[in-house]
C-alpha cells in the first residue's frame, strides 16, 4: 500500500483523484486550505491538513509526520480573468507553491511528483490537436504561472532527481454524484456547470461570449474529459513515473464541442431549455482547443472511458440537480485571491 500527498485535493478535480486512489487501497493525506475546497469533498479515509501552501514550516511538518510515495499538486490560483487582472499574484503563488512543494518533496526523498498543468500553456496554437511538441505560448499570466511550474519541475528533475508528470488537462467535466462528490466553484466559470445551472433556475442566463469564430457553428470549440478519466489518468502516471523519466501529457476526451453543441446536450440529457444570450468574444479565448493524447495512451495504456459528451453531461446533471447548492458550505468571499487565508491549523501528529 503506497501514501500520497495530494494538495488542493478538496477541490473538484483532485477529490475526484483522492476518491480513485483511495478506491484502490492507497493512503491519502490531503493537503489544503479550504479557500475554494470542501471538507465533505474528502472521503472519511484520508486524512485532511488544512493549511496553506505558502507555510513552509507547516508542509516541513507535513514530509516529518508522513513518508509519502509521491505528491500530487492540485492547489493553485486558476481563473484565467481573475489573472489578467492579478498577473503577479498568480505567478508569484503558483510558482512559489509549486517550487516550495517539490523542494520539500526532494528534500523528504519523495521523488515522484504529478502537477496539475493546463492547455494554457499553448495560447493560440498554430495547428490542432494539440500535441506536446506544439509551441508553448502561453496568452495569460495564469498559463505562464503553470509553465513557470513546469519548468522549475525540469531543474528539480536535473539537480534533485525528482521525477515528475505534468499533465495538461483541457476541460475537465462531469462528476462522480454516486460518491457525492462534484463541481462548486465560486465563483463558477466553467461552461458545463454554468449552463447547468441556469436550466436549473439557479444562475442567470448563459452567456455565450461569441457566435462569430471560424467554426461549423460560430462558438468555440473544447475539447472536455471526464473528471474519472482524468482521475485514472493520474494513478496511471503514477505508476508510469517509476520508470525513473519526468514526462508531460497532454489530456482531453479525444473530441472537441462547440458551446452550442454542449447547450444542445444539456437541453437533450435534462429536457429543459438552458436560457442563453450572446455576449462579445473575450480576448485570450482561441476558436479551437483539442489535445492529441496520443502519447498519454501509447505510453500508459489510458482509454477515456466516460468522456463521452453526453455520459459527462448525465453525470454533471445528477450531481447539480441532486446538490443544487453544490456542497452547502459556501462562506466566502469568492475571489479565490482576495479571500483572507484561513488560520493555520496543527498538522496532526
Ligand atoms: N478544472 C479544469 O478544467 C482544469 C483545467 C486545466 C487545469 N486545471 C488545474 O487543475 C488543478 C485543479 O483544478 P480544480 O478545478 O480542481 O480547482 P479547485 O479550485 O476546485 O481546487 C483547487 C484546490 O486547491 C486548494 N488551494 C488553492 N490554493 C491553495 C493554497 N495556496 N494552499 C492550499 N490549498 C490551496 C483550494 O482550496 C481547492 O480545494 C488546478 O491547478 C488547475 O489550474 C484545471
Amino acid at each position: 500500500m503506497a501514501r500520497y500527498l495530494v494538495s488542493g485535493g478538496a477541490g473538484y478535480v483532485g477529490s475526484h483523484v483522492v476518491l480513485a486512489l483511495t478506491r484502490r487501497g492507497d493512503q491519502v493525506v490531503v493537503l489544503d486550505n479550504l479557500r475554494q475546497g470542501h471538507r465533505a469533498a474528502i472521503p472519511g479515509t484520508a486524512d485532511l491538513v488544512e493549511a496553506d501552501l505558502a507555510d513552509s514550516p507547516a508542509i516541513a511538518e507535513v514530509f516529518a509526520n508522513w513518508r509519502f510515495d509521491g505528491v500530487l499538486h492540485f492547489a493553485a490560483l486558476s481563473l484565467v480573468g481573475e489573472s489578467m487582472r492579478n498577473p503577479l499574484v498568480y505567478i508569484a503563488e503558483n510558482v512559489a507553491n509549486t517550487a516550495r512543494l517539490a523542494g520539500a518533496a526532494a528534500k523528504s526523498g519523495c521523488l515522484r511528483f504529478v502537477l496539475s498543468s493546463t492547455a494554457a500553456l499553448f495560447g493560440y496554437p498554430e495547428r490542432t490537436p494539440i500535441d506536446e511538441d506544439a509551441r508553448l505560448d502561453p496568452v495569460s499570466p495564469y498559463g505562464e504561472s503553470k509553465l513557470m511550474a513546469e519548468r522549475a519541475l525540469d531543474w528539480a528533475d536535473r539537480l534533485h532527481g525528482l521525477r515528475s508528470a505534468s499533465l495538461r488537462y483541457f476541460n475537465a467535466a462531469g462528476a462522480d454524484p454516486e460518491a457525492g462528490i462534484g463541481e462548486d466553484h465560486e465563483p463558477e466559470t466553467h461552461l458545463i456547470p454554468l449552463a447547468i445551472r441556469a436550466a436549473l433556475g439557479l444562475a442567470p442566463p448563459l452567456t455565450i461570449f461569441g457566435a462569430d469564430y471560424p467554426t461549423p457553428d460560430g462558438t468555440c470549440i473544447r475539447d472536455y474529459v471526464h473528471v474519472t478519466d482524468l482521475a485514472d489518468a493520474h494513478l496511471r502516471v503514477l505508476d508510469h513515473l517509476r520508470q525513473g523519466r519526468s514526462c508531460r501529457f497532454n489530456i482531453g476526451g479525444g473530441q472537441g464541442h462547440s458551446v452550442r453543441q454542449v447547450l444542445d446536450a444539456v437541453e437533450r440529457v435534462s429536457g429543459r431549455p438552458v436560457p442563453h444570450c450572446f455576449g462579445e468574444r473575450r480576448p485570450g479565448d482561441p476558436p479551437v482547443l483539442v489535445a492529441a493524447s496520443g502519447r498519454l495512451r501509447r505510453e500508459t495504456g489510458w482509454q477515456p472511458r466516460h468522456s463521452d459528451l453526453d455520459a459527462i453531461i448525465r453525470s454533471a446533471w445528477a450531481w447539480h440537480s441532486r446538490n443544487p447548492y453544490g456542497f452547502g458550505d459556501r462562506a466566502g468571499s469568492g475571489s479565490p485571491v482576495l479571500a483572507a487565508r484561513p488560520a493555520k491549523v496543527p498538522v496532526p501528529s
